[in-house]
């Protein structure tokens, strides 16, 4: 709507997974199919948002027109296509499934298969959001994802501080209608300033609208320059 505090905004949004190399031939990954940022792009684009949409391999694609997508393949494009864009944005939303870890030396040549056992050994990925919350400025929103197999209160309140995002949206897998490739999620919300809150199953959709709002409510609560 032309009243949204969105409208002009710059908004950085990471989705979808990451790929990791171990040779030309195979990689690793994980279930992330991007609906949720992309859900999230078409909303802030719908609201007059400029977006910029940093998004690991799909084929899932935004509708609105004026998403600016991004494709990229592994976490380290990932993190360099975000750091670009990020000095800029009004807004950061950090959807995307980073992989943690990246094979050390992918293979130039495919892997042939021996008789023994193989092993890969795997160095750390750059922390998109960690990186990314040290260079904050007071005018920028930050909002993160907490992905957890278990309840996952305790690792979302620690990752909400330890990125220092303005607010962090924990789904979990104990709950059948939410989290990878769904076209629903159900989440909770945690905040240094407000109580703890879980939604009802929503469409991603619906979801992206709910985030939005806090965001804008957040943009509202800061002093004007
Ligand atoms: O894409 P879909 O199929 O629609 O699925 C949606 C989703 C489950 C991927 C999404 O709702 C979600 O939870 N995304 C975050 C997944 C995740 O990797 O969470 P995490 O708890 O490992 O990471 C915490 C936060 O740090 C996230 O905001 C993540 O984007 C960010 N991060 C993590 C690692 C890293 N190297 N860089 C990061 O920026």
């Amino acid at each position: 709507s032309p009243s949204s505090l969105l409208v002009e905004k710059r908004i950085l949004i990471t989705a979808g997974p990451t790929r990791e190399a171990i040779d030309p031939v195979r990689y690793i990954s994980n279930h992330s199919s991007g609906k949720m940022g992309i859900a999230l792009a078409d909303k802030a684009a719908a609201r007059g948002a400029q977006v910029t949409l940093v998004l690991g391999p799909t084929n899932l694609r935004p509708s609105h027109p004026s998403v600016r997508v991004i494709p990229v393949i592994s976490a380290l494009e990932m993190y360099e296509a975000s750091e670009e864009a990020h000095p800029t944005c009004d807004v950061a939303v950090f959807t995307a499934a980073v992989a943690d870890y990246r094979p050390a030396k992918p293979s130039v040549e495919k892997i042939k298969k021996k008789e023994t056992n193989l092993s890969v050994s795997l160095v750390k990925n750059p922390d998109i959001a960690r990186t990314l919350g040290e260079k904050k400025t007071s005018k920028q929103i930050h909002v993160g994802f907490a992905l957890e197999t278990d309840e996952g209160s305790g690792s979302a309140e620690h990752k909400l501080v330890s990125k220092n995002f303005d607010f962090i949206v924990l789904n979990s897998l104990i709950d059948p209608e939410a989290g990878f490739q769904k076209d629903t999620n159900q989440v909770t919300f945690f905040s240094t300033t407000e109580k703890s809150e879980k939604t009802p199953v929503l469409k991603k959709e619906e979801l992206a609208s709910i985030i939005l709002d806090k965001v804008e409510m957040l943009l509202g609560a800061k002093p004007k320059v």
